[in-house]
């Protein structure tokens, strides 16, 4: 019987391993909570092929043990292929899957619900509430069919985002390297990032962190943005100089910040630290601001993008076990 072993399974993944095991009642389906390292890899043994996620480094030496126990077909449930030492996956012949799209609009969603919250100053409220200060003044809100949003990277996640905006009865502009003809065809596309700049009131990066976009938002882009502009980083920590945003706050020309990815977050995010000293005192200070709405990478936690990176994650390993053609394969020359 062909089996496929699952690691670091969390208990709201449970539900979504069970539907999968039972429409494949064909399949032995075994899984633990635990990461894969080169001592739990043995727990794989038997097994035709894994299924994964972990921002723990899949290190020479865990593949060389899950290689050692007769596996060399892997499935990620998540995109990120970094922690891979693909150098040796290539040598012990691994056959790699990942799951590239669960849900753009988990993303979208939550980038279009924080926007609106920074726009209606709802964190100020809600601590006026909490205090029992019931007054208005001074925290009006914005509406956001005022607003001209600007969408830099018009993938599946900004295209997502772009609608949700339009829904609201905003103006939206968008810039990418690479132009979508349908977006093209109906106007949405400036001409640079300094057109985006000069126009755009709320700003959302819905781009990949690969190195040329590496602190695209930074003083100078900054400077070039109008006044009381909105910021919203659901993308990667590093598109953003965290600091050149901390100025913009503190000067008042940013009016809020939205972030669920943060540079220094791999160690911080996904931890309870509270009764613990926090170890990063830029962003205590990020999190404690009215203006600013963190968020520890959870714009993709939901129900729909959790169920569609298990299940994806299986059919992907069961493709690679039974020698078909997987939806998603991973290519092992990276460049
Ligand atoms: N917060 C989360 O939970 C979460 C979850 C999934 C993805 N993401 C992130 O969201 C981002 C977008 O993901 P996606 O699936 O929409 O990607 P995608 O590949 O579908 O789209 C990215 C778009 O950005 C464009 N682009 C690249 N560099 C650009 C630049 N310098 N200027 C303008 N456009 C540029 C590309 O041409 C492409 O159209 C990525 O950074 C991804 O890592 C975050």
């Amino acid at each position: 019987m062909t089996k496929i072993f699952a690691y670091a399974i969390r208990d709201d993944e449970k539900p979504f391993l069970e539907e999968w095991k039972n429409a494949h009642k064909d399949i032995d389906v075994d899984y633990t909570e635990e990461l894969l390292t080169p001592e739990t890899a043995k727990l794989a043994k038997g097994a035709d092929g894994v299924v994964v996620y972990q921002q723990l480094d899949y290190t020479p030496e865990t593949l060389q043990a899950l290689a050692d126990a007769g596996v060399t077909k892997m499935s990620l449930r998540n995109v990120g292929v970094d922690n891979i030492d693909m150098d040796k996956a290539k040598e012990l012949g691994f056959e790699i899957t990942n799951v590239p799209v669960y849900s753009p609009d988990a993303i979208a969603e939550h980038a279009a619900i924080q926007a609106a919250r920074i726009l209606r100053q709802d964190k100020r409220m809600d601590e006026k509430m909490a205090k029992r200060d019931l007054r208005w003044a001074p925290t009006i809100g914005r509406e956001v069919r005022d607003q001209v949003v600007g969408v830099i990277g018009t993938g599946h996640i900004g295209q997502v985002f772009m609608q949700i905006m339009e829904g609201f009865g905003a103006k939206v502009i968008a810039y990418d390297i690479f132009k979508n003809p349908e977006l093209e065809k109906k106007g949405y596309y400036v001409d640079s990032l300094d057109d985006l700049y000069k126009q755009a009131d709320v700003i959302s990066l819905h781009v990949p962190d690969v190195p040329a976009n590496v602190h695209m938002i930074n003083d100078d882009s900054i400077s070039k943005m109008k006044d009381d502009v909105v910021i919203i980083n659901v993308s990667r920590g590093p598109l953003v100089d965290i600091d050149a945003v901390i100025r913009g706050l503190d000067s008042g020309k940013i009016f809020g910040y939205v972030m669920d990815t943060y540079e220094g977050e791999v160690g911080v995010f996904n931890e309870d630290w509270e009764g613990k000293e926090f170890p990063d005192k830029k962003l205590a200070d990020l999190i404690d601001r009215p203006n600013v709405l963190v968020t520890p990478h959870t714009a993709f936690y939901t129900t729909h993008a959790v169920r569609n990176m298990v299940t994806k994650a299986f059919d992907n390993n069961l493709a690679l076990v039974e020698g078909k053609e997987p939806e998603s394969p991973v290519k092992l020359d990276q460049d």
